[in-house]
């Protein structure tokens, strides 16, 4: 069995041509064992790159191993040569909130092997095999995969060479390779290799092909799975099960293990136009191979979280294994976060107010709450540090060097935020954040948002606290906090226009942005599914927008396709936003949507996205019908504090990114913006 380390190392070694010597002879082709594959032909190994990329204004973070890899695979020569290899250290912060699940976390590695106009499919994708059925040990027949399954509309074609290239490889290995389409809705149907369209077998850095920018390089993809077995039963119990089961659904009996990219277009002129030369870009989860090397579908109970696992368990004194799911979830959390924590301050990342440091020091905070579901009070997060260092000093030499550093950054933020919490406590004993409703004492969500404004006491902190004073905690507590924030955001941005150049005025305009883009997705939803979908809550962070509606069945791929398709049409529309105040019962009758009627003062401000122009007829059909008015020239009109974009171009485009059901009847979408 791999350590960490000697997986890491022997995919290096592989692509370096320093493993299986069969692969590495001077014919063109070898056999190994029963399978025929291109002699391998050695990578030049390069270091990671820091997760605060170089030179890259438009993220804040590396968040895959072909970012720091752009300009070579667009034709600048890489000093390196043609083919390059390395383990990449990764961190997606829009992924923060997903924590908690078996598989999801916010720094990984991932291993990355580039053709830059070098080798193509026939080489990629036996030579990937060989590593996970030859180096690593995985068992063929647990392996699936999935291409793109073509878009006439983009002159794509389907790729049915790696179909060929899969099938010879499975079929030399003793299975039969069916290739299917439409797993989605049909299911399995005895396949092996899957034909997916463009929301799962393109890869770009903005996704499918509609919403790549001008200039941006993309093609389509082969994703490889394991299969974690149907025996475990877990499509049954999931929130799917009214679904098929198929490789790309979320049940977890599947886990994508790599992805290959043949990344030979950029878009230029609105058309898919070939590069000067054909790319690939394989990118792979070190974490989730050493999960199907270990047989384990928790990536937490892999060799790579045990330690800090392990130690959480002696500060807690609880077991990781058998708590219960909450616990559970409390302990991944912790797990992932200061690992990336850790990373992130050893590449000179330090807990701030500001962009990066800000995500530390979410990061830190959200770990201190989580230790607290786990009965730690005192400052704990610094003892962490020791496992992790040992575990990764090999690969990252500066996590040795820096050791004192982190763990000094750590334990002060630990601290700051512990004072932070003994402060809100205090004032919570004092005068507790709660109203009252006939004759019930709730918690409330604006006197919670005054809480957090004034002592950075966190709306998780204020519930848990109500929870343990037996105060009722409403349904929508969540989105009172996010409104009361919105509001105080709407007023300190008007007080300080003009007065801060970057980070905080910049967060504002991209969170009024995706404020405005909410109303829209509201809109889109209500046209596409219909009018009885109602907002049930929002969520907006600076990285996406997470908006909660009701909906009673499951959402299919072509209407999530129409849903982001309609609200980027509107975007590109450029239809004016604007805002009037009007009586509440006359912006009702007007027919905007409210969604706390009862919560609004008599006198209301209520955004309109529109009128339309009149040349569009057809979408003021739509909108009429999607807000049930005879006749209407907008798109949406709401009651809403604000603040929003004066123009809709001003949003740029819209992704969604998952969408969910979370309980019954309410279903959830993420989405993000490229601006
Ligand atoms: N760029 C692709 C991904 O991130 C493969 O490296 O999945």
């Amino acid at each position: 069995m791999f350590t960490p380390n000697q997986l890491r190392q022997a995919y290096l070694d592989f692509m370096a041509g320093k493993l299986a010597a069969s692969l590495n002879s001077s014919s063109s082709t070898t056999t190994t064992s029963a399978i025929e594959v291109p002699a391998m032909r050695p990578h030049a190994i390069v270091p990671s790159s820091p997760l605060v990329p170089e030179n890259d204004p438009t993220t804040l973070f590396t968040g895959s191993g072909m970012q720091p890899m752009m300009p070579y695979l667009l034709g600048e020569k890489h000093p390196k040569g043609q083919r390059i290899a390395d383990s990449q250290k990764c961190f997606r912060a829009e992924d923060i909130e997903e924590v908690g699940d078996n598989r999801h976390t916010t720094f990984f590695e991932m291993l990355g092997n580039w053709s830059l106009g070098d080798y193509f499919k026939t080489e990629q994708l036996p030579w990937f095999y060989t590593f996970l059925t030859r180096i690593v040990g995985l068992k063929p027949e647990r392996l699936y995969v999935t291409v793109f399954g073509g878009n006439p509309e983009i002159g794509v074609d389907r790729d049915d060479e790696s179909v060929q290239i899969w099938q010879k490889l499975f079929v030399a290995d003793g299975l039969e390779a069916k290739a299917v389409s439409d797993a989605a809705t049909k299911g399995f149907q005895g396949g092996r290799i899957f034909f997916y369209g463009e929301k799962k077998n393109w890869w770009s850095r903005a996704g499918a092909p509609a919403n790549m920018p001008e200039g941006e390089p993309g093609g389509p993809d082969s994703e490889t799975f394991y299969d974690f077995g149907a025996e475990l039963k877990l499509h049954e119990t999931s929130v799917f099960k009214a679904q098929p089961c198929h490789v790309n659904c979320d049940c977890g009996r599947f886990l994508e293990i790599g992805n290959s990219v043949f990344m030979k277009y950029r878009k230029t002129n609105g058309q898919f136009v070939p590069l000067l030369q054909q790319n690939v870009d394989f990118g792979g989860g070190l974490e989730r191979i050493l999960a199907a090397a270990q047989g384990t579908r928790d990536i937490f109970e892999t060799a790579f979280f045990a330690p800090i696992i392990t130690k959480l368990s002696d500060l807690s004194h609880l077991d990781y294994t058998s708590v219960d799911q909450t616990k559970k979830a409390s302990f991944r959390v912790i797990a992932d976060h200061i690992r990336a924590a850790v990373m992130l301050i050893a590449d000179g990342v330090l807990p701030g107010n500001k962009e990066q440091g800000y995500v530390v020091r979410r990061l830190i905070r959200r770990s201190v709450r989580h230790g607290r579901i786990l009965g730690i009070e005192q400052a704990f997060m610094s003892q962490l540090v020791a496992p992790l260092v040992v575990l990764y000093q090999e690969a990252y030499p500066t996590l040795g060097t820096q050791a004192n550093l982190i763990e000094t950054a750590i334990n002060d933020e630990e601290l700051k935020f512990q004072r932070t919490i003994a402060k809100g406590l205090k004032e919570f004993d004092k005068a507790p954040p709660v109203s009252e409703k006939s004759g019930q004492t709730y918690l409330s969500g604006e006197l919670s948002f005054k809480l957090y404004e004034t002592y950075g006491f966190p709306l998780e902190l204020s519930i848990e606290e109500a929870r343990d004073r037996g105060i009722q905690i409403p349904e929508q507590i969540q989105t009172e906090f996010a409104m009361a924030k919105t509001l105080h955001q709407d007023a300190s941005r008007t007080a300080t226009v003009g007065k801060f150049k970057g980070g905080l005025q910049d967060q504002s305009v991209i969170t009024t942005k995706y404020h405005t883009a909410t109303h829209l997705l509201h809109a889109a939803l209500r046209q596409v599914l219909g009018s009885h979908v109602g907002q049930k809550g929002s969520n907006i962070t600076v990285e996406r927008l997470r908006f909660d509606f009701s909906h009673p069945t499951a959402i299919t791929p072509d209407q999530l396709v129409k849903i982001e398709q309609q609200v980027n049409d509107w975007i590109k529309a450029d239809y004016p936003v604007t805002k009037t105040m009007m009586f509440k019962t006359a912006a009702l009758a007007s027919g905007a949507l409210a969604f706390f009627v009862e919560k609004y003062p008599d006198e209301v401000s209520v955004y309109t996205i529109g009128p339309v122009k009149t040349d569009q007829s057809a979408a003021i059909e739509l909108a009429a019908k999607a807000n049930d008015q005879p006749t209407s020239t907008w798109i949406s009109r709401e009651l809403c504090g604000g603040p929003h974009v004066q123009r809709t171009s001003e949003i740029g485009g819209l992704k969604i990114i998952k969408e969910k059901a979370i309980s019954a009847g309410i279903r959830r979408i993420y989405a993000e913006l490229n601006f």
